[in-house]
């Protein structure tokens, strides 16, 4: 029987609840069980409302990886963004986590922009994609990231220094594996052929620049899953560890049906640029509600949070799992409507991406800093 979800880099639809567990068997991951949830907790010292609340769901390898930096033994973070449009609080989503994965662990991070693959996948010229990667570098680095330890690629800028490892990797890799994974098909461009390549090279750039064994651990929502099972298999093969993975479902679109928020949709999504105004008036009038059809109802009965737009976005801003626990009981146990919610969520996001703009301004034409540079990791 045809599947009724598609799930590739390239395309998302026809998600619902069931699909995430789907996924887990047809990508051939794990899910985050209690036991491995107490090593984070261990090993972080607390634990993220991504991983309470069960948004960061399934992962590859974690396990080992937690227990060799127990030993001493650091692992570095590497996750990326396409640039193909302005962001929205979805594209988020990975780096809040990765953000706070960098700083409970102490480690460094790359990440890596994919110009190269939005030219060969989207019908876009180089000129508009060139203005989207700096303005994305300055959204993902609005969060806050530390310049110290976090090394951007961008693929197209720093060719010099990857294309010799994507070659090493293509070399094992099939076309009848990248046709298979990725849905490539006979009429599409050469391009998407070789571009897995250049996304698996940063899960081992490190130890192959420093000839140190590193392992590395690759946040990301499920989507990008293909990338990383390839790599699994190939990188071994080139004398490096196969990368770990921490894996998310999706923040839906505004108006919870079965896509991912989406930059080509305007209303499906709360963008970063949004104002005040636009994310109160988006949330009120698009954002899906877990909750009931009257106060009475709502009282009585409670909603669900976890299918509520409303409450998925909130959480995503409130760094303080202890207050998200609350709104989540409160909005459950019918003590809060949805009305309230709603507002919850407006004010919370509005004054996070208040934030996130001051923070841009001022390292606007101050890059260089986060640049990836390979001397520094000659000692
Ligand atoms: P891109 O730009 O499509 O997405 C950037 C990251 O955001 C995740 N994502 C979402 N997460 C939650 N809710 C959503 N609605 C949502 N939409 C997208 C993606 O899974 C991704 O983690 N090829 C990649 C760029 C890349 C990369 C990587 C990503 C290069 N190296 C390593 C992750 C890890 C891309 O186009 O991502």
């Amino acid at each position: 029987m045809a599947e009724s979800f598609k799930v590739t880099p390239w395309e998302v639809s026809g998600l619902s609840g069931e699909t995430y567990e789907k996924l887990i068997k047809k990508f051939g991951v794990k899910k985050i069980d209690g036991p491995l949830i107490q090593k984070i907790l261990n090993t972080a010292g607390s634990l993220h409302p991504f991983i309470s609340l069960n948004l960061f769901y399934a992962e590859r390898d974690l396990g080992e990886l937690l227990d060799d930096y127990r030993k001493g033994n650091k692992f570095y973070l590497y996750t990326g963004r396409g640039p193909s449009g302005k962001m929205h609080i979805g594209h988020l989503m990975p780096f809040i986590f990765t953000k706070w994965l960098q700083e409970a662990y102490g480690v460094d991070l790359v990440i890596q922009l994919t110009d190269d693959e939005k030219y060969l996948v989207k019908n876009l010229s180089r000129k508009e994609i060139d203005g989207y990667v700096e303005d994305n570098i300055l959204d993902i680095l609005s969060l806050g990231f530390d310049p110290k330890h976090t090394h951007i690629l961008v693929d197209s800028k720093q060719s010099g220094l990857m294309y010799n490892y994507a070659v090493d990797v293509a070399k094992h890799i099939t076309v009848s594996t990248i046709k298979a994974v990725f849905g490539v098909k006979d009429s599409d461009n050469i391009g998407k052929m070789f571009f897995p390549s250049m996304q698996i090279v940063p899960s081992f750039i490190i130890p192959a620049l420093t000839g140190r064994k590193m392992r590395c651990l690759i946040p990301y929502a499920i989507d990008q899953d293909p990338y990383f099972r390839v790599a699994r298999d190939v990188i071994p093969k080139l004398g490096y560890y196969k990368p770990s993975a921490i894996i998310s479902k999706f923040l839906p679109s505004l108006q919870g049906d079965s896509g991912k928020m989406s930059s080509s949709v305007e209303s499906s999504a709360i963008f970063l640029s949004d104002d005040d105004k636009t994310v109160r008036r988006k949330l009120m009038k698009y954002a899906f509600s877990g909750g009931r059809d009257t106060v009475e109802e709502q009282r009585k009965h409670g909603a669900n949070p976890d299918i509520d737009f409303a409450f998925n976005a909130y959480m995503m801003f409130e760094a303080d799992a202890k207050k998200v626990r609350q709104v989540y009981d409160d909005y459950k146990s019918g003590r809060m409507l949805s009305g309230e919610m709603k507002e919850l969520a407006a004010a919370k996001i509005s004054e996070k991406l208040a934030d996130m703009r001051a923070m841009k301004e001022r390292i606007k034409g101050n890059l260089a800093p986060y640049m990836f540079d390979p001397s520094k990791f000659s000692q």
